[in-house]
């Protein structure tokens, strides 16, 4: 979906949410990413844990369409996540989407501007600011070597951002 792929339903957030079943866990999660973006609280590190097929997925598909910049009004269940989190608004974030198995060192990707990306952090940088944001860490990239503080100064500077990483 984020490739431009994916049918109506999963691509459109307002027929997501409608056809989400909004459970306690969720919810949960939806609500903890909200207060992240508002007022700093929820855990920064959210690992997904269920069966194949318990839903981790559509719940990275939920956050990335709830903090797309759509009015919250328009989302099915999601006043609910608002008052739960005590939020008045849904804030925007930067969203990155890193899928595991469409990225690999020996397998560099040209990105639409010209931007070739080799690794995991690289990928994570470009996203998150394009060719600025890449270059500061370009080097790593080239060598796939750590970047080190430079990934803390990304976050500081591109923030707020929800990161979705998918095997
Ligand atoms: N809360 C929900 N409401 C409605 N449909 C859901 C919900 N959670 C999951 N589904 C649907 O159930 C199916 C399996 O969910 P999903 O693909 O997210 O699981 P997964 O944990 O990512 O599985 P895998 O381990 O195979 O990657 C999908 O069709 C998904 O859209
Ligand atoms: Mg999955």
């Amino acid at each position: 979906m984020h490739l431009g792929e994916g049918t109506d339903e999963y691509r459109d957030p307002v027929e997501f949410f409608r056809r989400t079943y909004l459970t306690e866990s969720l919810k949960g999660m939806l609500v903890a990413a909200v207060q992240r973006l508002t007022t700093g609280g929820g855990d920064p590190v959210v690992q997904l844990q269920t069966n194949f097929g318990g839903g981790k997925t559509h719940s990275m598909l939920a956050l990335y369409h709830l903090f797309s910049g759509i009015a919250p009004t328009e989302l099915a269940g999601i006043d609910e996540v608002m008052s739960a989190a005590g939020a008045s608004r849904i804030p925007t974030a930067r969203r990155v989407v890193l899928v595991g198995n469409k990225i690999s060192p020996g397998n560099p990707s040209t990105k639409p501007d010209g931007t070739v990306v080799r690794t995991l952090w690289g990928e994570l940088a470009w996203q998150l600011g394009g060719k600025p944001a890449f270059a500061r860490l370009a080097a790593d990239d080239e060598k796939a070597t750590s970047p080190g503080d430079a990934l803390r100064e990304l976050f500081n500077d591109y923030g707020p951002c929800v990161i979705l990483v998918d095997e």
